[in-house]
């Protein structure tokens, strides 16, 4: 039976029943017995069904970096919505589209000149690695077959990005995952480098570790390696100094793709269009999302370098160059969304504004050391991970108490991972508000057990 048609229930008196939906990444009983419930947004703040305010601290999941509700954007998608809705992603096309790509290939460094659109950023790492084996395909190295990636790196959650990432969790309930990865050791040691403003002094040797990889497989048989330049969702680990350079050169060595996957790092989170630029390394391709729409429109996309795309245009010119593509790819939508944020960043000078600020925000952050609980601190760009003591036999409990204590009892949004909090604010902060997010930690820290 229709269960919403159902006489016998009176569907109509429930529509606020907490129940049917599975939230994401959240502990569905815990969320359902205390929700933290969003309503309204607008600039730094979130606003609650009841009025409260709620200063963001993350930038919604890492993505709102014009500030909420800005007006240009809502109104480009508002026009949009009303000017043309969809148009078929595949053999067809729109004007707004070709605009986004050509405004994201001029923002991107070196020759990332062409631009593949998804819709969220696991789609965006997928069709990476789908693109780093058809390239080596196409050129006539189809034995490159095997994927590289790094422990702790998260990359979305397709059966692509969760094999090539290294967070256990995401892993091990899915079965074999893809064949043929394996994964370079992460960068972080906190004996090293604990309460590291900016790119730790240690660690750059561990690029090395791709040379030992490459001689246990063999060059021939590696299509790629993929690294976040800055590791967000594990918790917020900066690349050691030199480390994303030394990667570059063991990939052209061995004629490997690099691939960043920059979905929290492009659009201005390290100071920068994109990481690539802040470490002058390009990769061969940078996944990106998020930001791109200033998390309004779900969108995501990949950009490639010359040589990739081009490997593709061969043979008759009526023939599908790469048979991978999504309903939603470039979205009229998204794509009005994704030109009215690059407007917004380049009008309001929201990187440079990320980079001016970055000494004020790390020197803020670092203000907790001391604070009850912490054991290390780690920043860059607008940027911040606080580990937190973990709780005897009791991982992540810490870390989530101080998460709703601070929601509840400060009106603050921060975001953990275990025991880790992780800050990440719209660009548009000011200062005052810089110090009102470390005063209301300070306080909660104070208060925790
Ligand atoms: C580096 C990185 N890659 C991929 C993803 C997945 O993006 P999405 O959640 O849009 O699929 C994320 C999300 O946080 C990310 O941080």
């Amino acid at each position: 039976m229709n269960k919403e048609y159902s006489k016998d229930k009176d569907w109509e008196a429930t529509p606020n029943n907490l129940e049917p939906f599975w939230l994401p990444f959240t502990p569905n009983r815990n969320f359902k017995n205390n929700p933290r419930m969003i309503s309204r947004a607008k600039g730094m703040y979130y606003y609650t069904p009841t009025g409260d305010k709620i200063i963001d601290g993350t930038a919604g999941l890492w993505c709102c970096n014009a500030g909420h509700g800005h007006p240009h954007i809502v109104e480009a998608i508002q026009t949009q919505a009303g000017e043309l809705d969809y148009a078929p992603a595949f053999q067809f096309g729109h004007p707004k589209v070709f605009e986004l790509a050509s405004r994201l290939t001029m923002m991107a460094p070196g020759d990332l000149d062409y631009c593949f659109f998804s819709n969220s950023g696991s789609e965006a790492v997928d069709s990476a690695l789908k693109i780093a084996l058809a390239y080596h395909n196409v050129s006539g190295s189809g034995s490159r077959t095997r994927l590289i990636g790094r422990e702790r790196g998260y990359h979305g959650v397709g059966f692509g990005g969760i094999s090539v990432g290294g967070i256990v969790n995401n892993r091990k309930f899915f079965g074999g995952l893809l064949t043929g990865t394996d994964h370079m050791p992460h960068t972080y040691n906190r004996e090293k480098t604990a309460f590291t403003k900016g790119e730790p002094e240690w660690g750059a040797h561990l690029a090395d570790t791709l040379n030992d990889i490459v001689t246990l497989h063999d060059p021939s048989t590696i299509a790629a390696v993929i690294v976040e330049p800055m590791a967000g969702s594990t918790g917020v680990l900066p690349a050691p100094k030199g480390y994303l350079k030394r990667l570059r050169e063991i990939c052209d060595q061995h004629g490997i793709l690099l691939i960043f996957d920059e979905v929290i790092t492009a659009f201005g989170r390290l100071g920068f269009a994109t990481a690539a630029e802040r470490y002058g390394v390009i990769p061969d391709m940078m996944t990106f999302a998020k930001g791109v729409t200033s998390g309004t429109v779900p969108m995501g996309g990949v950009l490639v370098r010359d040589h990739v795309y081009k490997t593709f245009m061969n043979g008759p010119e009526h023939v599908i160059e790469l048979f991978h593509g999504y309903t939603y790819s470039g979205h009229p939508l998204a794509a009005a969304a994704g030109i009215a944020s690059m407007d917004v960043y380049r009008n309001e000078g929201l990187f440079e504004r990320a980079l001016s600020l970055e000494d004020k925000w790390a020197d803020a952050a670092m203000s907790l050391k001391g604070q009850p609980h912490i054991v290390d601190i780690r920043t860059v760009g607008l940027v911040a991970g606080i580990d937190l003591e973990s709780r005897n036999g009791a991982v992540g409990a810490r870390g989530f108490e101080l998460m709703e204590r601070c929601f509840g009892d400060e009106g603050l949004m921060v975001r953990v991972t275990g025991d880790t909090i992780a800050l990440s604010p719209p660009l548009i902060i000011e200062e005052s508000q810089i110090a009102e997010i470390f005063e209301k930690l300070a306080r909660q820290l104070k208060k925790l057990d």
